[in-house]
């Protein structure tokens, strides 16, 4: 940073130090808790602009362990305060006492994301989930399978802290935005429900767009009317259904076998 007056390096001391910044920010960013979930918003392309350690050798040293790409990354970000600091700053410490403040993508862009055909991967719609851990596992199977991206329908905020920490950091990896049905991206709907037509006799196509219902009532009315198909996942007589982020795990399971997902490595 310059000093505009003598324009001079502003001496590190006149900085604003990682705690203000954090202040100023923490309102409006994601918080980013714990080391993976910041390795993998680095990796994703997310805009970091505080990043926070109670060990910073330890944190390196995982770096160099587990993610050597991002390690130069982690050096130049990565400020250590006392633990007493780091653990004022999140709401629980993590083993890794790691944490940091993330600039959440623009609506627009995720929106033109979605919107985008033609479509190479499915988009997820979740209609009214209920549990921030179970939208967070989806977010985090949706990064994995390289799905296009992650719907919600209703109240449930889909960047909300909980939802962040169960997706590990990767909804950088995907377009998550919070929608109407009458806003649904373009795309043949296939809505998932045990009264659907067995998804083993089907090939799910890669502009697919894969909907589930909420955890306490399934499938709403607006989005069974919207519904181009209906699925079912084999299932044993007796069992009701499964829960909501394995029924996204298997369905998206299924696209792989015979959609364009990311190979494994
Ligand atoms: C926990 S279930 C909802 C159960 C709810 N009581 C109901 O009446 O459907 C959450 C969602 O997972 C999906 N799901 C669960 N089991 C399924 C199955 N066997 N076949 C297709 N979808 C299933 C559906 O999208 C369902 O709405």
């Amino acid at each position: 940073m310059t000093d505009p007056v003598s324009a001079r390096p502003e001496p590190a001391s006149a900085r604003p130090g990682p705690v203000s910044v954090w202040h100023r920010l923490a309102d409006t960013a994601v918080l980013l808790d714990g080391f993976h979930a910041l390795k993998h918003a680095l990796r994703f392309g997310a805009r970091v602009p505080v990043a926070v350690t109670a060990d910073r050798r330890a944190a390196l040293a995982l770096a160099a362990e587990l993610a050597p790409d991002v390690r130069d990354a982690l050096d130049a970000l990565l400020t250590e305060v006392p633990q007493a600091t780091y653990a004022s700053l999140v709401p629980r410490p993590h083993p890794t006492a790691v944490a940091a403040l993330a600039v959440r993508p623009a609506r627009e862009a995720n929106l033109g994301a979605l919107r985008r055909t033609p479509r190479t991967a499915p988009v997820v719609v979740l209609d009214d989930p209920r549990n921030l851990g179970n939208a967070g596992a989806v977010i985090r199977l949706a990064a994995g399978f390289g799905a296009t991206g992650v719907v919600t329908t209703g109240t449930l905020d889909p960047w909300h802290p909980t939802v962040v920490r169960g997706g590990a950091g990767l909804h950088f990896a995907t377009a998550v935005e919070r929608l109407t049905v009458p806003e649904l991206p373009p795309g043949p709907l296939f809505a998932l429900d045990p009264e659907g037509e067995d998804i083993r006799g089907l090939k799910l196509p890669d502009d697919a767009v894969l909907a589930f219902g909420s955890e306490r009532s399934g499938l709403s009315a607006d989005l069974r009317a919207r519904a181009d198909h209906l699925l079912s996942l084999p299932m044993r007589p007796q069992v009701s259904s499964y829960n909501l982020a394995t029924s996204v795990a298997m369905t998206l399971y299924h696209w792989s076998l015979t959609g364009g997902a990311p190979g494994t490595r």
